[in-house]
This record gives C-alpha cells, structure tokens and sequence, in this order.
C-alpha cells in the first residue's frame, strides 16, 4: 500500500476495463486511452474476467494485447491494478475438468455458466490458477505501470461438493479432535443427531441438517478458512515474483456468506464495491447506510485507508429500477468514499459492452462512445477535482469511537429461533447507535469481536448474542483501564458454537461488568410499544423524560448497577430499562430495550461531551454530515457534506482553510449536493 501510495501520489481514479471484449475493435481502443485521460482517470483494473482471452487454450498463453493495453494506458499516465483472473473460467477448463464446477446445496453441479462459481477445494483448479497466476507475475509483476493486484473479484458462495464435504470434515477434525467433543459442542444429543462417525456429517445441504447451530456456523467458518486459503494460494505466486507489489480482493461490505475480518491479514489494502439506492427515498438517511459500510469495510484494517474499487457513474442496471444519478449525486456520492476513508473512486465500468448481461450497466462511457454525455462529465468533472485533493491520498480516518458489527454473531442471530423470526434487528439496532454518532460528525469505526479494543474511549456492543472466548475480558480490561462500554440487550447468551451460557446472562461474568442480571426477554408484535421514563440524575441531564421502546424489551435485576430509566407500562412497569455501572476506572451503560432513536442520540451527545470525542465543535444542519481524515503533517482535515436538495449554512467556531482554494471563513454556506474539505 505504502509502495502504491509512494509511486502514484494520487487519490485513485478510475475503473474497471474491459479490452479484452474490444479486440475486435482497436479504433477504439485506441480511443479509450485518450478519453480516460481527459476524464481525469489515473488507474484501471484490467483482466478481472479475461481468462479465456489470456489462456485460450491449456497452457498456452496470449499476453500481447494485455502488453499493449498496460504500455498504452501507461504512456496516457494511467496505472494498472491487474487483475487474477479466477473468477470467471474458460470453456475449454470447464469440459477438461468438470470437477472445478461448483455443486450447489440442492447437490447438483453446475453447467459451464455464468462466474464466480468454482469448487474453492478442487485440487486442479487451484493448479490452474496458479500456473496463470504465476505467469502474470512473472510478466506484470514488476512492470512500471501495475500498481496493485486485484485477487479475483467478489469471492463468495459455496461448494458442496464430495470433495469439499471431505474438507469440511477434516477441518472439523482438526477443531474437536473427538466425535464426543464435537456432539458436545453442537449439542447434537437434540433430536438424537449423536454422530457416530465424522462420514456422517454433511453441510447445511438443501435436504440436510438445518437444526443444530453449531454446525451450520462451523460450516460458515469452514467456507470462510477455505476462501481465504484459496486466496492465499492465488497471492503465493504473486509475491514470490514481487513481495512488494500490494495485493487486495474486491469485498461486498454487508455481504454475510464471508467473514471478511479473517481476510485482514492477506490484503495489503482493503477494497469493496458500492452500490446504494440513491434516490429511492431520503437520501440523507441513505448517506448513513452507505458511510456505515463505507467505515465497516475500513475498519477490517481499523485507521488504515481503503479503496472503492467499484461504484457506478449512473444507472445499476441489475437493481429493480436502473435509476440514473441526478446531477450532482456522483460527486457527493463518490466523495463520500473519501471522506470515510477510501483513497480511490473506482467505478464499473469504463465502457459499456456491446452485449451480455451488464451491457446497459452505468459507465463511464456509452455505447455512443462520446465525451459529450453527461455520464461522462460529471466522472471528467471529478476527475479534475480529485487531482486538487491528493494530500488526503494515505491519510489514515482515526475513530475514538467503535461499535462492535461482528459477522459471526451475524450468522449466529440469523439462525436462532427466538426473537423476531426473520429478522433479529441486529443491524437496525447497530444503526441507531452508528447513526447518532454519525450525524454528531464523530468517527466511528465498526469493528468484530476479535478486534483490539484498547485503542478506543468508547465501544459500543450491540446484541452480542455470540460471545466467544476472551472476548468478555478483553471488554473488562477496556472498563476497568478507564472506557466508556455501551452494551444493549441480548448480549453474553450463546459461546463459540452457540451454547448457551449457564448461570446467568449476560454470561462470562459480564453480568458483574453491568452490574446486573438478565431475566427475561419480550418480543413484542408490530404494534405493542411501551416506554421508558428517564431519571432524574447527573447520568441522564439533556435527556428527555420519556422514550419509546419497540421490537424488545429484558427484565434485569441490577446488582450494582444504578438505574437510569424505568419502564412504563404493562407488566415490567417501574422495573429498570436502562442502567450505569461503575467498573474500575470506567463505567457501562446498559441498555435493556430496544429505544427510539432519540434516546440514542441523547445518550451519544453526552458521552461525546464527556470523553471529548469531538475535535472541531460544530453544530450541523440535518442531512450534512463531517468526516475527518489526518492529513500527513498531522492536520485535520474536515470533510462536509451535504445530502440536502438546498444550500445549508454552517458556522464554525474557529476560522477554517479550504483545502482546495485556500478560501478562509468562519461560516460556510454548502451548496445542495456540495463537499467542502477543511483544515
Ligand atoms: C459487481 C461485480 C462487477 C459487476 C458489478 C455490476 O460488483 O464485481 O463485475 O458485475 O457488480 O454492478
Ligand atoms: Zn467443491
């Protein structure tokens, strides 16, 4: 990253190119070259789905038009991430050797179609990546223009095959060592599952086992373990050629088939892909959605920054409704990227394809093939701007403030039953929190259990129903060291695969942590509410006397714990709803009902007080949101956005610089749609 960052010294601009659909075609590409310069593009990933073009028969290779593109696009000023190409196979792989086709959980294998549906085990398509692998290496690795690798794209799903159900069962060997200890850990005495030999152990299959937890999790894992192994031996032959060229996957933030965190350690950099809705409802409320993604996908390497390596310059054509960007949404949209942290604003695609599925998929240019669109100015128009934004290129996005998002509890809360049935609110309730901090313009970074924890002041910890080992000290080291924890309802119930904790929840002694013991939990029905009246204390000052509580509410019995708000209504009434405990140098919060969101934002506002979260203190208008990057002499930048359709006035409590023109002024009025960057 460090390499990437020294030899460009630029925010990234670009996207993925596809030549190897245009070689019948060399006017124009000729022509892309000239038009990505004047649409102010530095870098494009190339080969992502060109095996067929690169390797069109076993072992025989074709890299001359892949010369000719890189040394073009070089000679243009324009860089290469180069791309492995696994994920999408050749026809004549796919007949040679069936086996690298994926069976699906109805066990059925795959026809040669579509992509990103190998066999993650199978022996000799691991073979064939590498020998491709290593032939790029070995031709690329070290040429002037390749910046980075881009591993594949997109990994995901499963295979279930015979092969990859023998893997499943080694690896489950590995972790219990005994059927005995694994019949314990999976509880698999329910519903007389006692296994009895690991051959009768099969994956969460269409027509299989979907009742016991802890399979179905260890499966997740297992899926996970052998991804990123596939990865690993993808990057192997790379950096055997060039350790020092970085390497990074293309990731689906949100996505829930991978635990993106045990990837960490294999990508130099992190990349996802962005995709929102803009424009099907409010989109300041959509800002936060995308930023919240934006700040979990940065935070697998917390501080660092990332890229996005995809977004779309208008119409996503595989959405319900391929709606364009109106006018000034790009800017703000891909602006945001880099004001949560990203050094790049990547699109798909540069050019429309003449056919196949993504061929009406927004690009930077159309099928009229002119700059004169206005696809292609407001991306040309970026473009200039971002070269006027290259001292932010490496700046890290330090946060204070973490909330624990952590995808194997995830998993874990999707497959319980209890609670709402389809969906736990797992999400929606990290959303409160993040969206209260948020919109205070405080960085926040969204972090897994495994995470250091040691580098915040405050830690939120949403529904963490899946508590695994070591993790309850870890959050009792960061109390008793001095942190603010904030911890909510249905948190410290089931281990690592999915036991229950005995004794009391919440377990591992986190009920002395908040001073208190879970009862019980209610679900309500869509239409039952109740509330929560405040107390009046020193904890809960610019509180308001009563909040709304919906979806859940615990009944708690505090030990310690001093109690900050009491139900009002139905059975739990007067009982604790929301409680403080002290613990060595700091204190928990504990949150017993699931809120409405202005009891989060009263809560956040005072603890940003207390801990001195904030840098610049600054009011903000609805729907304009501040992020901050650290700029390498040390400065701040602040970086304002407005998702507003009207101008909105911001004053500031000390004279700002805008980074770009220079301009300084202690009030700014942000234009509808506008970004301003300040120091
Ligand atoms: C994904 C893929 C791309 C392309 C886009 C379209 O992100 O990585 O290859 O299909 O979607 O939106
Ligand atoms: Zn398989």
């Amino acid at each position: 990253m460090e390499q990437m960052v020294t030899r460009v010294r630029a925010l990234l601009h670009g996207g993925d190119y596809n030549p190897d659909q245009w070689l019948r075609y060399p006017e124009i590409l000729e022509r892309d070259a000239e038009l990505m310069k004047e649409a102010g593009c530095n870098a494009m990933s190339i080969g992502i789905f060109a095996w067929a073009t690169l390797e069109p028969e076993e072992g025989k290779y074709n890299f001359e038009w892949l010369d000719q593109v890189i040394d073009r696009l070089y000679a243009h000023g324009i860089y290469t991430v180069l791309a492995t190409p696994s994920a999408a196979r050749p026809a004549w792989l796919a007949e040679k050797y069936p086996e690298v086709l994926r069976v699906n959980s109805d066990n059925r294998r795959i026809l040669f179609s579509e992509r990103h549906n190998h066999c993650y085990s199978s022996p000799i398509y691991r073979e064939k990546v590498r020998a491709i692998n290593t032939a790029l290496a070995e031709r690329y690795a070290h040429h002037p223009a390749v910046i980075l690798w881009h591993i594949s794209n997109e990994y995901g799903g499963a295979c279930y095959c015979d092969l990859c159900k023998e893997n499943f069962r080694k690896w489950l060997k590995e972790k219990y060592g005994t059927l005995d200890e694994l019949n314990h850990a999976w509880w698999s005495y329910f519903w007389s599952k006692n296994y009895t030999s690991w051959d009768q152990i099969n994956p969460p299959m269409d027509n299989g086992e979907h009742s016991l937890h802890g399979l179905i999790i260890d499966w997740k894992r297992f899926v996970t373990d052998m991804t990123v192994d596939f990865m690993k031996e993808e990057i192997e032959p790379l950096k055997k050629v060039n350790p020092d060229l970085p390497v990074t996957t293309n990731m689906m933030g949100f996505y829930e088939g991978l635990n993106y965190f045990k990837f960490k350690d294999l990508c130099d950099v992190i990349s996802w892909d962005n995709y929102p809705d803009w424009h099907k409802g409010d989109d300041a409320e959509l800002a936060i959605d995308t930023a919240m993604t934006h700040d979990l996908m940065r935070s697998i390497k917390p501080g660092r920054p990332f890229l996005m390596m995809e977004s779309c310059p208008s119409a996503v054509n595989w959405k319900d409704y391929a709606k364009v960007k109106r006018p000034g949404m790009h800017e703000l949209s891909s602006l945001q990227a880099v004001a949560r942290g990203s050094d790049s604003v990547q699109y798909f695609q540069w050019r429309k394809g003449r056919g196949g599925f993504e061929k009406f998929h927004g690009a930077v240019v159309g099928h009229i093939g002119s700059d004169e669109t206005r696809e292609f100015k407001q991306v040309a128009a970026l473009g200039e701007r971002m070269k006027g934004l290259s001292r932010l290129t490496g700046s890290p996005f330090l946060s204070k403030a973490a909330i624990i998002c952590d995808t194997e509890n995830r998993w874990a809360l999707a497959d319980m039953r209890g609670l709402i049935k389809d969906d736990k609110g797992y999400l929606k309730e990290i959303r409160k929190h993040y969206a209260s901090l948020f919109r205070e313009g405080v960085n926040v970074d969204l972090i897994d259990e495994e995470s250091d924890f040691s580098s915040y002041d405050l830690l939120i910890v949403p529904m963490l129903y899946m508590l695994r080992a070591g993790v309850a000290e870890k959050l009792k080291a960061f109390t008793a060291n001095g942190g603010r924890l904030v911890m909510t309802y249905w948190s410290g119930i089931v281990n690592e695969t999915d036991l229950c904790y005995l004794g009391g929840f919440p377990g591992e002694g986190l009920d002395q942590l908040c001073g208190l013991q879970q009862e019980e939990i209610d679900t309500y029905y869509p239409e039952d509410q109740n509330s929560a009246a405040i107390a009046n204390t020193d904890e809960t000052a610019g509180f308001e006397a009563r909040y709304a509580i919906t979806d859940y509410q615990e009944v708690i019995h505090p030990t310690t714990a001093k109690v900050l708000a009491s139900y009002e209504s139905d059975y739990v009434e007067g009982m604790p709803a929301f409680t403080v405990n002290s613990y060595g140098k700091g204190k928990v919060y504990y949150i017993a009902a699931s809120f409405e969101q202005d009891f989060y934002t009263a809560l956040y506002q005072n603890l940003i007080r207390d801990l001195g979260l904030k840098s610049l203190d600054v009011s903000l208008p609805e729907g304009v949101y501040m992020s901050e990057r650290l700029l390498s002499d040390n400065t701040i930048c602040y970086i304002l956005q407005n998702y507003n359709t009207e101008d909105k006035i911001i004053t500031f409590p000390r004279e700002m610089t805008c980074l770009e023109s220079g301009e300084k002024f202690t009030s700014l009025a942000l234009s509808a749609y506008g970004t301003a960057f300040l120091i």
